[in-house]
């Protein structure tokens, strides 16, 4: 399985990213560390504690960054709420909080491991991973890839043009982006094929146990602010979409795998042009490799994500942009995880 670092505010939708995490087997949780974002620090850090109790996560839990690295925290209260995870019963935290700070506990892990062993997984800005990148330069040659949730290479959600984590801290979101390891962008072109449609809500409440509940609340909240903010009919459920990749990444290596066992003539694969342009092969998402830079300068731009998708721009970079999603098999995984969590 991949071991996987979530990075994450929560956040309703980074809740269902840690619940996918914890139940499927393509992953394994090695560790969560949170970020100021949709709400301080504190708060997200007290909803992980509790939706780790709620999923029977044991893997470490760290606070981190309490805010962006040079500019002000505007939190995003209209579609999380006062708590981070409005609307959500949360059961009273059996799980305690790791007294090492996120960053510490980052580079500990990255630094202890195999080079290529960790995929680290942010759902919420980037601070903390820019900080670890600081702190520790050596981790950018070790990490597998990073896989994260944020940023949009068309149309943005906290202005025209940016989405809200890398908005909260495009200076964090920069030195991610240059830090030269392999970045896969889940951006809103993507998640915005992961909505929580009424039949998808209604299967999740068929669910029997607590954890079918928590989802079930969590969701109905989430579309009655996406759409009273947002105007959305369905709400976007983003964070658990880079998820989702990683387990996609591993399914897909898990199954050429098995080819090349009853072919060994298999281990070759066909090189073609489509697949240079691919970060790593993988089955229900579409990525493209396609320089990104990040604008931290902008009037009317700052927090975009610039993503040339030219066809002239080159291909050899080490990021990507996923831009199609497979939304039928991404919501089975959501529901497979939910029913696991509840049976376990
Ligand atoms: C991102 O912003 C947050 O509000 C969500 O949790 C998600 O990570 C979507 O723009
Ligand atoms: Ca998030």
């Amino acid at each position: 399985a991949r071991k996987v670092i979530l990075d994450c505010d929560p956040g309703h939708d980074d809740a269902v990213a840690l619940l996918l995490a914890q139940a499927n087997p393509a992953i394994e949780l090695i560790a969560v560390t949170t970020v100021a974002g949709n709400q301080s620090l504190p708060k997200v850090t007290h909803n992980a504690l509790g939706i780790a109790t709620l999923a029977g996560i044991t893997a470490p839990i760290a606070a981190g960054a309490d805010g962006p690295l040079t500019r002000q925290a505007s939190f995003a209260t209209d579609i999380h709420g006062e708590s981070g995870l409005d609307g959500a019963t949360l059961p009273e935290a059996s799980v305690t909080l790791d007294p090492r700070h996120a960053v510490d506990l980052i580079v500990e892990l990255v630094m202890s491991h195999e080079p290529g062993e960790i995929t680290l997984v942010p759902t919420g800005p980037l601070t903390n991973i820019a900080l670890a990148v600081r702190r520790e330069p050596r981790i950018v040659d070790r990490v597998r890839e990073v896989v994260l949730m944020g940023g949009a290479a068309r149309t943005g959600n906290r202005t025209p043009v940016a989405e809200f984590n890398i908005w909260f801290d495009p200076d964090a979101a920069d030195v991610v982006f240059s830090a030269g390891w392999l970045v896969t962008m889940a951006g809103l072109d993507v998640t915005h094929q992961a909505l929580a449609t009424a039949e998808v809500a209604e299967r999740i409440a068929a669910g029997d146990g607590p954890v079918a509940r928590f989802t079930t609340e969590l969701l109905a909240e989430f579309g009655r602010r996406y759409h009273d903010v947002a105007g959305f009919a369905a709400p976007p459920v983003h964070d658990p979409v880079a998820v989702a990749i990683v387990i996609d990444q591993e399914e897909t290596a898990r199954a050429q795998a098995r080819l090349v066992q009853q072919d060994p003539a298999q281990s070759e694969p066909a090189r073609s042009d489509e697949h240079v342009e691919h970060v790593e092969h993988v089955e229900h998402v579409g990525i493209v490799r396609a320089p990104i830079t990040i604008e931290t300068a902008g009037r009317h731009t700052t927090g975009m994500t610039v993503v040339d998708l030219r066809p002239s721009a080159p291909r050899d970079v080490p990021t990507a942009v996923a831009l199609t999603l497979d939304a039928g098999w991404f919501w089975g995984l959501i529901i497979d995880a939910v029913t696991t969590l509840d049976t376990a």
